[in-house]
């Protein structure tokens, strides 16, 4: 299970008295254990993952239909038309007085200069952190290796992102044991429905190419393991048999006698595994090579990715790292023949909405909604985490309002909408949207795009057929969310602890050469902040919420067990190019 079903995991754990192993766990492992046959294991991870996703989407809504569309943006999806008109407006409106004053903020503050430049990261600081995981750590020992004798499997769960950081933690993993790691697959679950494996995604002779000198990677097993039974054998290893972010010790003590034995271990999970500390720094650095350089998309995602990159900027005279790094051969410009591009590139802000129906229902908080909501959430969860209702029974839980206090709900987009604008952003802000399948759909994004009206996804700017060979890959359209934010001049997030979020911060960091700023709301000082809305002067209001990002802003060295994946400016990551860290290197 990854960070976010983590995340979510132990929000529960909160919720309830904390106990070691949940009762959830203890559920799934007893059921682990009865089931043999893989097509059940695949369907307990399957649904695991409810807990995890980010983005549930397949089906767009079209729910931006009212705002001013780019060119490019077309109407789709005949059978939610209807739906979406039968919506009323907006009821659940939490904060209807700050959302005037921030609507007449807006008004006054047409076209003022340049409002991406306000939020520039500090350059001079950013840009003296550079990319150079990509060169060798040697940790490949041939004689374990060459010889053939240890070899690592990992089945990789949870969406596109939770699997990057499985992939990456499993490549660690086998440098550590000195062992061949067969290309990763990727378990189907029941929620994603996508049964796209790692070379429908990834460029497979690319990744192995580049990790040759570090990891020895294969694209099957040997025919002499491949008839073994492992679970019967005991080289199979869940999620449920280790701890989340085990020690480089537990591998050497329990995992290295089970290969020495065996030959071989399938990792059936692994999500989020392996500890970010304290570990060997050239393996550190492995994982940073494999996130940030070995795994590049497939030509048919940079392609159509570069696509949609062009027209959310409608003109393409400029071309940045970023776009390089994530499209390869296919940047934008290569696709304009002919075309003239004299108009300067739309600068926009990618902005991720982490507030689908599976987090709004876990949060367990309120949102305005009234009972219908809370009959709604409550039904979900009855369906979908019967544990965590449960638990609620059983030991009661945290009122919302408490909740709230704590910074464990997530953002609404009325909540997203008055953040983006007390930092400035004009109405005209060209945002793109990621994550588009918002609890409550259209009556719930209202208030958002009310205050910024020019908003898109991918389902606006991409035709239908165009995105038909996507459709039914919930991870390959997770990929195009990915290059979007990403590639944003700027990027906003509604949840730091959702994995999309985390790795485009990451990935913006480490290639974004100090240009490539990244938005964080501290949910616990902006529920502060809110909770003063009946009083507060817009004034005020503006100066908090700046100030709440502005300390989520700052250059630093990431902290003892921090993911390398969201934090990579440290010294087994980057270089710094001068200063004291210069020597680590
Ligand atoms: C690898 O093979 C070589 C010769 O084939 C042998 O001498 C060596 O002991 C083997 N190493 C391991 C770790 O099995
Ligand atoms: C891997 O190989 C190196 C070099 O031969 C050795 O020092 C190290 O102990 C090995 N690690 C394991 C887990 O076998
Ligand atoms: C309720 O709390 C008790 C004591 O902390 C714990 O043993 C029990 O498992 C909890 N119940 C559930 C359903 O989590
Ligand atoms: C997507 O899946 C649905 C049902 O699972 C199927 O009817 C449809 O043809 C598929 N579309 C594409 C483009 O593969
Ligand atoms: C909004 O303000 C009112 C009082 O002015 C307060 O009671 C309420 O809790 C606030 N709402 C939130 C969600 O903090």
């Amino acid at each position: 299970m990854g960070m976010e079903g983590q995340l979510l995991l132990r929000r529960s754990n909160q919720v309830s008295k904390p106990s070691k192993t949940t009762a959830l766990v203890k559920r799934w492992a007893l059921l682990f254990k009865r089931l043999r046959m893989v097509g059940f294991v695949v369907g307990i991870v399957g649904s695991i993952l409810l807990l995890d996703s980010f983005m549930l989407t397949v089906v767009h809504h079209n729910i931006f239909r009212s705002g001013h569309l780019p060119d490019r943006a077309r109407p789709m999806q005949d059978e939610w038309r209807g739906y979406y008109r039968n919506v009323e407006k907006s009821k659940e409106l939490m904060y209807e007085r700050l959302v005037t004053l921030a609507s007449t903020a807006l008004e006054k503050k047409e076209l003022q200069q340049d409002q991406f430049g306000q939020w520039k990261e500090p350059y001079e600081q950013a840009s003296s952190w550079k990319p150079c995981a990509d060169r060798s750590t040697g940790a490949i020992h041939q004689e374990h290796v060459m010889n053939h004798t240890r070899f690592i499997i990992v089945s990789a769960n949870g969406g596109l992102n939770q699997q990057r950081v499985a992939v990456c933690n499993a490549v660690a993993v086998a440098a550590m044991l000195n062992a061949s790691m067969v290309i990763p697959k990727f378990l189907f679950s029941s929620v994603w429905k996508d049964i796209s494996q790692f070379g429908d995604i990834y460029q497979e002779d690319y990744f192995i190419n580049i990790l040759k000198d570090d990891v020895r990677i294969i694209k099957e097993l040997p025919s002499h393991l491949q008839s073994l039974n492992l679970e019967s054998i005991g080289s199979m290893v869940t999620d449920l048999d280790m701890r989340k972010e085990s020690k480089p010790m537990y591998f050497t003590k329990v995992i290295l006698p089970l290969l020495s034995r065996n030959g071989v271990v399938h990792f059936l999970g692994f999500g989020n595994r392996l500890a970010f500390d304290p570990i060997p720094p050239h393996l550190q650095k492995l994982r940073c090579k494999c996130n940030f350089h070995a795994l590049k998309f497939v030509p048919r995602i940079q392609k159509i990715g570069s696509l949609l990159i062009k027209r959310i900027r409608k003109h393409d005279s400029r071309v940045s790292e970023l776009d390089k790094q994530l499209l390869g051969r296919h940047l934008p410009h290569n696709l304009l023949v002919g075309s003239n591009s004299l108009g300067k590139p739309l600068k926009y802000l990618a902005l991720h909405m982490r507030f689908e129906m599976d987090m709004v229902a876990y949060s367990l908080c309120d949102f305005g909604g009234g009972k219908k909501e809370r009959r709604e959430l409550q039904a979900y969860r009855d369906m979908h985490f019967p544990a965590l209702v449960l638990r609620m029974r059983e030991n009661g839980s945290i009122s919302p309002a408490e909740l709230r206090k704590l910074g464990r709900c997530p953002l609404t987009p009325e909540e997203a909408g008055l953040m983006l604008s007390a930092l400035g952003f004009e109405r005209r802000t060209y945002i793109y949207l990621a994550g588009s399948d918002i609890y409550g759909g259209r009556s719930r994004l209202l208030p958002f795009t009310r205050l910024y009206p020019h908003l898109v996804t991918k389902e606006d700017l991409l035709t239908p057929s165009e995105l038909a060979p996507f459709r039914n890959f919930s991870s390959q359209l997770a990929a195009l969310d990915f290059i979007a934010c990403a590639a944003a001049d700027i990027f906003a997030m509604t949840d730091s602890g959702s994995q999309l979020s985390s790795l485009v911060t990451g990935f913006r960091t480490y290639h974004g050469r100090g240009r490539a700023p990244t938005l964080r709301p501290n949910k616990k000082q902006f529920a502060d902040i809110l909770s003063e809305n009946g009083t507060l002067g817009w004034i005020k209001f503006e100066e908090k919420v700046r100030k709440m990002i502005g300390e989520n802003q700052r250059v630093q060295v990431r902290r003892q067990g921090r993911s390398i994946y969201r934090q990579p400016r440290s010294p087994e990551c980057m270089c710094r190019a001068s200063g004291p860290l210069r020597d680590h290197l």
